[in-house]
């Protein structure tokens, strides 16, 4: 199952995808967390990991890349950029490990002239797509602030969205506007609301639809001073472990409606 962590900027969808990651390790799963935020380099600290090569760097940088996107043909098929592959086809310097949970990190903007970022959201939405993992492993993307990943179709790729709302209004306003496109994108959508104290969590379920809250993050200074440190994330808070069961949950479901629907319709001739 694949889940892609969105939501305002700094409302805590780093945190949130590291802390998944870890709680449904913990649960016995095959977990490998995304970072496929251009810009921030945090998350493999945050999941106490060592920083892997980068994936766009590996397969060439942005122009081997696409030369390599462009110049498919049946007989040179690439995997990840143009044909499926397996988690045993990703190059293993790309891959880190802590905890049990794998962390891969897609592309960075490192440099000041270096170029959009859309090369980066081109190889999420193909990795995404062409990754055939196991029906009960989970893949955990976190992605940069806004909605941009949409307009590059990286949604389409993935079974569940989780949209992170942090107690401001401008996060209550992206969440409407996150669920409008996953709904376009037919792709489902769950909130986690964070950073909640009792007055705030209630605040914050005024406004929102009780069925679309997946799990309720209570402000928790431990985490906060961690990121500040600029070390390993230390808590476990006892939501992340729910969010974990509701996403496990929901990979069942789904896969079990999806096995049960009646084969597509085709037309004998
Ligand atoms: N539940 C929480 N309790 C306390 N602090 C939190 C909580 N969740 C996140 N934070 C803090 O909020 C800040 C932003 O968190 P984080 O980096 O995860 O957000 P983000 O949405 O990934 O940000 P960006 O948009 O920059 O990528 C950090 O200082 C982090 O420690
Ligand atoms: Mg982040």
């Amino acid at each position: 199952m694949k889940i892609m962590v969105s939501g305002k900027g700094g409302s805590g969808k780093s945190t949130v995808a590291a802390l998944l990651a870890r709680a449904l390790a913990r649960q016995g799963r095959d977990v490998l967390l995304v970072d496929a935020d251009e810009s921030n380099f945090g998350l493999s600290r945050l999941a106490g990991a060592e920083t892997p090569e980068i994936l766009l760097e590996n397969l060439g940088g942005r122009a081997g890349v696409r030369e390599k996107m462009n110049s498919a043909s049946d007989a040179n098929l690439i995997p990840i950029i143009n044909r499926p592959f397996t988690m045993a086809e990703i190059p293993a310097a790309c891959l880190t490990e802590a905890s049990g949970v794998k962390v891969l990190v897609m592309g960075k903007v490192k440099h000041f002239g270096e170029g959009c970022a859309c090369m980066i959201g081109a190889l999420t939405k193909r990795f995404l797509s062409n990754l055939e993992a196991p029906a009960d492993a989970f893949v955990i993307v976190d992605t940069e602030a806004g909605v941009e990943h949409f307009g590059r179709g990286v949604d389409g790729a993935t079974n569940l969205i989780l949209a992170v709302v942090d107690p401001t209004f401008e996060s209550i306003l992206m969440a409407g506007k996150l669920a409008e496109m996953a709904a376009q994108a037919g792709v489902a959508l769950k909130l986690v609301l964070n950073k909640t104290d009792l007055r705030i969590e209630a605040a914050l379920r005024a406004k929102l639809k009780p069925e679309d809250i997946a799990a309720v993050i209570p402000q928790d200074d431990a985490l906060f001073l961690d990121s500040l440190e600029g070390r390993a994330l230390s808590a476990e808070p006892p939501a992340l472990t729910e969010l974990a069961r509701f996403v496990s949950t929901f990979g069942e479901t789904s896969r079990a409606a999806s096995t049960a629907a009646p084969p597509p319709f085709r037309t004998l001739k």
